[in-house]
């Protein structure tokens, strides 16, 4: 596919699923907190709940009612369109602009050295087969225990992610997880919640009452959707979080995350009856924070030693995200900069240059100088953005990378 038609794409479908997906989870976000607030009044059998809700300029009186056969209100609202398009064009995005590259966008030359079409593969086995597995757990008598089967399933996310780390890079990593559990949400939509509702529709179509059983499986699929939805969409902003995902410990500030958003939703939900929520919730974000300072601070055990100036230079090169574009790999994106420093480079222009400190420098804070060949000159320069010593320790990084 040629690149203008791929960045086409990747605006178009990226800009849909993004609104698609404020629809969806804020439409599922206002749901669950209405079901959270209804009020209870004892003099009206089919009142499940009511609230009052203030907005442009007048007042929503909201009933949750049980629904009689005879008075089914015409025109029903149903929800799952902004779930369908949020997926259709998700998955649209991934086909179209990462499967299209997939060794360097998803793969890391440096982990493995596979073919682009494994990486899709994995891609596409991951997200279809965790689902099948998905599905099978939660149909088994696990889902009567619901926090022990939680934590368990929580624990086979994090070997998953810690799978596709041996493949994958550090930003397809929080991408693929993202992909995977974000699938999981809109086939809970497609396969379990809406099927429910059809059979509960049916059921008193053919006059009979509303069984509220009927709607306790869809609702446990509902509860699974409501708990991923923090981690899922802090996933999907992840690629502006280089600092995270690119760091040697990306598995554990992971699990962190996930765990800790999951942790941070419930203590919202019940905020009502349960007096520490906020205590709680603050210290689940000082800890998880804290843990994920911890990991960004040690180097892992593989990591080369680096002097302290060069060390500097090591972090400021993941926190100012230039990771983000040189993956320790030659991919579509950038050059790879390992071993960089007295190797050759050519330039767009034929010419050869040595990488040698000055050049470095002038790349750094003037990288639109000298282009290197067979690169679009992307890169930002640097000069107003980082400080003499962020440029000395960038360099000393380089000079040991
Ligand atoms: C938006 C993507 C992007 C970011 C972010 C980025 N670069 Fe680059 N960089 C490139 C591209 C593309 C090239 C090759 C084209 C060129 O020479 O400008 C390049 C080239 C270079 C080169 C010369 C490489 C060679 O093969 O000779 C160096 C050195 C470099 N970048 C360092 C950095 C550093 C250090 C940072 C962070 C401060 C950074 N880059 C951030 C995209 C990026």
């Amino acid at each position: 596919m040629s690149s203008e038609l791929i960045d086409f794409f990747n605006i178009i479908f990226r800009y849909i699923h993004v609104v698609a997906a404020i629809m969806w989870i804020g439409n599922s976000l206002l749901f669950t907190w209405m079901e959270i607030n209804l009020l209870q009044r004892d003099d009206d059998d089919n009142l499940i709940g009511y609230m009052d809700m203030l907005h442009g300029g007048g007042v929503f009186h909201l009933q949750k009612r049980k629904l009689k056969p005879d008075t089914i209100p015409k025109p029903l609202h149903w929800f799952y369109w902004q779930s369908y398009t949020t997926w259709l064009s998700g998955f649209a995005l991934l086909v179209t602009f990462f499967f299209t590259r997939a060794d360097t966008l998803l793969l890391d030359a440096s982990k493995a050295d596979l073919p682009g079409y494994a990486a899709i593969l994995i891609s596409v086995g991951g997200i279809f087969g965790g689902w099948f597995l998905f599905d099978l757990y939660w149909r088994s008598p696990l889902k009567n225990y619901l926090v022990t089967g939680a934590i368990v399933w929580f624990a086979i996310v994090i070997g998953y992610a810690a799978a596709l780390d041996t493949v994958f890079n550090g930003r397809a990593v929080f991408l693929q997880v993202g992909m995977t559990l974000g699938s999981f949400m809109t086939a809970n939509v497609f396969f379990h919640i809406i099927p429910n509702q059809k059979k509960l529709m049916k059921a008193l179509l053919a006059g009979e009452d509303h069984d509220l059983k009927v709607g306790k499986a869809a609702k446990f699929r509902s509860l699974s959707n409501h708990y991923i939805t923090f981690p899922v969409i802090f996933l999907m902003l992840s690629a502006h979080f280089p600092v995270l995902y690119g760091s040697g410990h990306n598995v554990l500030i992971l699990a962190v995350i996930i765990g800790s958003l999951i942790l941070i939703k419930r203590m919202m939900n019940i905020r009502n009856t349960f007096k520490p929520w906020l205590a709680i919730l603050f210290g689940t974000f000082i800890t998880a924070t804290a843990i994920i300072v911890a990991a960004l601070n040690t180097k892992s055990s593989d990591a080369p030693q680096l002097d302290p100036v060069a060390l500097e230079g090591q972090k400021v090169f993941s926190q100012i995200g230039c990771n983000a574009c040189h993956q320790g790999a030659n991919t579509s994106i950038a050059p790879n900069l390992q071993e960089i420093f007295g190797s050759t480079r050519t330039l767009a222009d034929g010419t050869e240059v040595v990488a040698d400190e000055a050049y470095l420098r002038e790349s750094i804070l003037e990288s639109t100088s000298k282009i290197v060949a067979g690169y679009p000159p992307t890169m930002p320069p640097y000069k107003t953005i980082i400080s003499d010593e962020q440029a000395d320790q960038l360099i000393a990084f380089l000079k040991e990378y």
